[in-house]
């Protein structure tokens, strides 16, 4: 028996990006993404949660080489973190983005077609008349009408620029499309319209797509693997099921018990934690886990580099809790419930 593997189509190994600040006249840096590693194979979403400043855009615009980053990307098996900007060109096309927010996205004094068409002109020696077939065929993909090409973005819904800003997107047969909270201005039922265009796009283009929310019910849907941001790092990831059905870290535990469960006898925790503490400050992470300061469960070696444990069901969790909680007496962290249920029975022994 063969297992197919699917090629990797985007690797990142050790990203990591610092900008430059002042904070109380003297230069420092914020450092917002540090050590990312991750791959997503043909075809595959990479979904990425995290609270706001965790990194998620940061990391998105390093992998489009938006913002300098040290560390590899590999797109399709090529190294593109080496090259100049002159040869990065050729490989610029295979990832492309789509954004929040369409309406500063889309050039209001350009018509949909001028738009959609911009990457055409940069990228290619197509004709007037070859473009605007090609912006019809993708139109047409992504559901609307080739006469829209002549109109302005201020007719359109949030929902149809969304929809334009996708076909900008595609047009160029990109390989991957990372989207930053891509659905996130609109309703609920467009947010569903565009996540099943989404969805379709990815079947017939065979296209794959880093997911990029702060709502974790869209990433449950749209995603086959999920990675946890918090302060810059990767601090659990793994497939879909087993992270919102078994989350291994204890950050990822309390991010999703502050998602509504819709069914009450669904609910994993009768107690919810509220999460107590500060975000550190980003221009001086604490050595070992970012998360140790708002912890339920932090100990001394919490201060010590993160390990990296693999999780049953698949994916890593970068949790001491795992291997060397004294509480747990180094048994693999089932959830927060067990994890207070071994804490009490140890303090009462
Ligand atoms: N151009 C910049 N200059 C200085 N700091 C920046 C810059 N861009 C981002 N940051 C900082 O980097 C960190 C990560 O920000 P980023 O925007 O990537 O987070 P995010 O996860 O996308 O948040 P959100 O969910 O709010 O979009 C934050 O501390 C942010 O303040
Ligand atoms: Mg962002």
């Amino acid at each position: 028996m063969s297992t197919v593997t699917s090629p990797t189509v985007l690797e990142a190994t050790g990203l990591e990006v610092s900008f430059p600040v002042v904070r109380g006249g003297h230069r420092t840096t914020v450092r917002a993404v540090r050590g990312v590693d991750l791959s997503i194979a043909a075809g595959e979403t990479l979904g990425i949660v995290g609270e706001s400043g965790s990194g998620k855009s940061t990391l998105a615009r390093a992998v489009m080489r938006l913002i300098p980053a040290e560390g590899a990307v590999e797109l399709l098996g090529t190294d593109v973190s080496g090259l100049s900007e002159r040869e990065f060109r050729a490989h610029r096309r295979k990832v492309q983005m789509v954004f929040q927010d369409p309406y500063s996205s889309l050039n209001p004094s350009l018509t949909v077609g001028q738009s959609v068409a911009e990457p055409l002109k940069v990228h290619t020696k197509m004709s007037g008349p070859e473009r605007r077939s090609r912006v019809e065929e993708v139109l047409d993909l992504v559901g609307l009408r080739a006469e829209f090409a002549d109109r302005y973005p201020d007719e359109f819904s949030g929902g149809q620029r969304q929809r334009i800003a996708i076909a900008r997107a595609i047009i160029l047969e990109p390989e991957i499309l990372i989207c930053d909270e891509a659905v996130s201005a609109l309703d609920v039922s467009t947010q569903n319209q565009v996540l099943s265009l989404l969805e379709s796009l990815r079947e017939r283009l065979g296209l794959s797509y880093l997911f990029i929310s702060h709502d974790l019910a869209v990433v449950r849907h749209i995603s086959d693997h999920v990675a946890v941001m918090y302060l810059g790092e990767v601090l659990e990831q793994g497939p879909v099921d087993r992270i919102f059905e078994r989350p291994a870290h204890p950050y990822t535990q309390v991010l999703l018990e502050a998602v509504p469960e819709p069914e009450p006898e669904l609910q994993r925790s009768t107690t919810k934690r509220v999460l107590e503490g500060e975000i550190p400050d980003p221009t001086n992470p604490p050595p070992g886990c970012p998360f140790q300061s708002r912890c339920p469960f932090a100990m001394d070696v919490c201060s010590e580099p993160m390990p990296v444990v693999e999780i049953e069901g698949g994916g890593i969790s970068r949790c001491h809790l795992h291997t060397s909680g004294p509480r747990l007496g180094g048994a693999p962290l089932a959830s927060l419930d067990d994890a207070v249920a071994t804490q009490e029975q140890q303090e009462t022994r």
